[in-house]
């Protein structure tokens, strides 16, 4: 087998596992700024230690591998290793997770676009993709940011990011790399569902033009996207049902069958909703062409880290509150959580 057909078949291979039914993926790749916020809200301090015991504490947790199919690192966490000395990237793999990373380096100002950022990070990605291979990492990831407000989105900022997804996407294929392709639509402002699916479906289009202008096989790609919901501030907040109908719409509308699947970002909203909106979508919304499933970030973590408060007599509590999240969400993806039960659970 000559080296591109080897390439192919991991990428497909990859693609399909971390998409495989009922499980989902678990969001760990906060940056230095994003997880100092998040230490914060606990009175953590954010020292190299503290995160690799955070860290730690989330990926030794017993059974998570059952409904994590795989976890997104962040730079410095995919160079660190357990208590027990195993590199974090081999201590996913023994309990049955594949690691990811996540090479963006974040969004920034978008030039003559008030309000508008645009993702970076394709210098030397080429490089660092092999890099990160070598170290272990089969998935990558990479967030576009779109917001919604007044004359916003501009069809510059959407063209931008679908550029920037779409390059980024073709260079993790290039070096083995299964790319999540993340266009988040944020929930921040008082606009309308309707609003959000509006923007929701001019994104998708404009993403998967991109891909296809650059070459990325679909198949070997996994889509992250922001559902359909009302702005935080919005009067009218939609619900459980109308999320999961409007969302669904516009995935079958911008979304080929080829994808290997999709596993929403939970974007801020509530651990429950989270869990809640999914479930709706694979209970009520089927026949689809792709696995729907999670990545979240917050509404994984958020229930471990407040347990966890940076106290080591802690770490079952917050072990446990992360297996019961993953759980939950694990039983989403195949449309079977019962709200009832989790509330008796409780
Ligand atoms: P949230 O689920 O907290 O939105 O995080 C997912 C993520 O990876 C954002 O890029």
């Amino acid at each position: 087998m000559n080296a591109s057909a080897k390439n192919t078949d991991e990428l497909r291979a990859t693609a399909l596992a971390m998409v495989a039914k009922g499980k989902g993926i678990l969001a760990a790749d906060e940056s230095s700024g994003t997880i100092e916020k998040r230490f914060k809200s606990i009175g953590v301090e954010s020292s190299e230690a503290n995160r690799r015991a955070y860290r730690d504490m989330l990926f030794t947790t017993r059974g998570l591998g059952q409904h994590v199919s795989g976890v997104i690192l962040y730079d410095e966490t995919l160079r660190q290793s357990g208590h027990d000395g195993t590199p974090f990237p081999e201590l996913l793999k023994r309990n049955g997770m594949i690691p990811g990373i996540k090479v963006d380096t974040g969004a920034k100002d978008l030039a003559l676009c008030p309000g508008e950022t645009v993702t970076e990070g394709l210098d030397g990605l080429a490089k660092r993709c092999a890099e990160y291979y070598k170290l272990g990492a089969r998935f990558a990831k990479w967030r576009a940011v779109i917001s919604i407000g007044r004359d916003i989105p501009s069809t510059t900022c959407i063209a931008a990011n679908a550029h920037a997804l779409a390059r980024y996407a073709a260079i993790c294929q290039a070096n083995g790399l299964v790319p999540i392709v993340e266009p988040e639509v944020l929930m921040d402002g008082d606009h309308t569902i309707e609003r959000c699916e509006e923007v929701t479906e001019w994104t998708l289009n404009a993403v998967y033009e991109a891909l296809y202008i650059n070459r990325v096989t679909l198949e070997h790609t996994v889509l992250k996207p922001s559902m359909v919901i009302s702005g935080k501030d919005c009067a009218r907040q939609a619900g459980i049902d109308e999320v999961a109908e409007r969302t669904v719409r516009v995935l079958k509308r911008c979304v080929p069958s080829a994808v290997a699947g999709i596993a929403f970002l939970s974007g801020g909203q509530s651990d429950e909703l989270a869990t809640e909106h999914l479930n709706a979508m694979n209970r009520d919304c089927g026949p689809l062409p792709w696995p729907l499933t999670f990545s979240y970030g917050r509404a994984l973590q958020h229930a471990a880290l407040t347990t966890w408060k940076g106290q080591s007599g802690n770490l079952p509590a917050a072990q446990a509150a992360l297996l019961h999240r993953s759980r939950m969400n694990g039983l989403a993806a195949t449309g079977q959580y019962r709200a009832d039960l989790e509330k008796r659970a409780a």
